[in-house]
């Protein structure tokens, strides 16, 4: 019998240019890392796969070191010589013991990048080899559909006064994913609607590099946006189309039209109020969507997830769209959770080996395009 409580799962996330361990227990998060690749690709505006690839191959070790270390775990047993895993410094292990405390791995099989994906595959595939647990695939997009119910070291969730709901709705924003997905059940999902083009953080982050913002930049043009007044014209995407699908890169290609085209002077006044009036189209394109989600669907919550719900004016307007039709939105607990981590990972691994349908393989392969099924 198993005791749940005590489950231990370690988690590996190196979708894009992230490279995260975590440690999660019970669904509790005993130590969640989280090591920023961004300096390193920021002279390229984007993520570089071939810089990605050789940092997440360099940072793995040491990262799933300290995660390890920050949970109290030292592993009793001594992988092969040669081997990237390498036991906890100080570990009087044996070679061959079972390991101790770590009942099984779990890594993001997908989407990503590919080259990302793999080294973390290899990482787990490796580590679940020698310490003979076994290996479980998570979908990255679950994990951030469920990070609000991931839980902190005191068992603190976003629903710690009240159970979960369903039917929900899953709003998922992130540099890579604008997504709506419909949840019936834990592992019980359907893709509603998906961008055609941009992610709206890829949006952000582009947009605000013609304004010279720097890069990732998307925090930083909403910060700017806070002071602004939108008083250029941006056109909302796709006002033709009922359905719940998203596109952002023809507001993004008239925001670079308009500043190519009259060259304005980038004062902070002028930056402003471009960065609010592109910020009220995203919001508007995002909000129309999600409430022909709630008319059709119904839901009894909504679940938010993804780096862009970082953006504080954009959470606020959810909530007030939850409130209006009487239900719940909530969001991750901890700042750390909303961006890409590994504690959502293991925590979706803890959450299918409670259901009995983790699926353990010695072999992964990468899913570069994994979703939800569609409806
Ligand atoms: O989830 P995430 O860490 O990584 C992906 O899986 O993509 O999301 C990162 C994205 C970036 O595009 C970043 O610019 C955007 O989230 N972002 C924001 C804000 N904070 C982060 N976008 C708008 N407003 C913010 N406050
Ligand atoms: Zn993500």
């Amino acid at each position: 019998m198993i005791n749940w409580e005590s489950y231990t799962i370690l988690a590996i996330e190196t979708s894009l240019d992230d490279t995260c361990a975590a440690v999660v227990r019970g669904g509790r998060v005993l130590s969640n890392i989280v090591n920023s690749q961004t300096r390193f690709h920021a002279d390229w505006g984007g993520t570089v796969p071939d810089i990605a690839k050789r940092l997440h191959h360099e940072w793995l070790p040491k990262v799933v070191d300290l995660a390890l270390r920050k949970a109290g775990i030292s592993l009793g047993t001594v992988p092969k010589r040669n081997s990237r895993v390498q036991p906890e410094k100080g570990s009087t292990a044996v070679e061959g013991t079972v390991p101790r405390g770590v009942d099984a791995i779990a890594v993001t099989i997908g989407p990503g990048l590919a080259p990302s994906l793999e080294q973390g595959i290899a990482y787990a595939t490796e580590f679940a080899h020698l310490y003979n647990i076994p290996l479980i695939p998570v979908n990255h997009m679950e994990g951030h559909l469920l990070s609000s119910y991931v839980q902190n070291k005191k068992g603190t969730s976003s629903f710690s006064k009240t159970n979960p709901q369903y039917p929900s709705i899953g709003f998922l924003i992130s540099g890579g994913h604008t997504e709506l997905v419909l949840m019936k059940g834990i592992g019980n999902y359907q893709l509603l609607g998906e961008t055609l083009d941009d992610a709206a953080g890829e949006a952000y982050d582009k947009v605000a590099r013609l304004l010279m913002l720097g890069y990732p930049g998307g925090p930083i043009l909403a910060e700017m946006a806070k002071n602004g007044t939108p008083n250029y014209h941006l056109p909302e995407p796709m006002t033709t189309r009922k359905d719940l699908n998203f596109s952002f890169s023809g507001l993004k290609a008239a925001a670079r039209r308009y500043l190519e085209s009259e060259k304005p002077e980038l004062t902070q006044e002028f930056v402003q109020n471009f960065a609010a009036s592109f910020q009220k189209a995203v919001f508007k394109h995002l909000t129309t969507r999600l409430l022909r989600a709630i008319e059709e669907y119904n839901p009894s919550m909504l679940l938010l997830g993804g780096g862009v719900v970082s953006n504080i004016a954009l959470r606020k307007l959810t909530r007030e769209i939850a409130k209006e039709y009487g239900i719940k939105a909530y969001f991750p607990k901890d700042k750390k959770l909303i961006t890409d981590n590994a504690a959502m990972i293991g925590y979706v691994a803890w959450e299918h080996v409670k259901l009995g349908d983790a699926f353990t393989s010695q072999k992964l392969d990468r899913l570069p395009n994994l979703n939800f099924p569609k409806l």
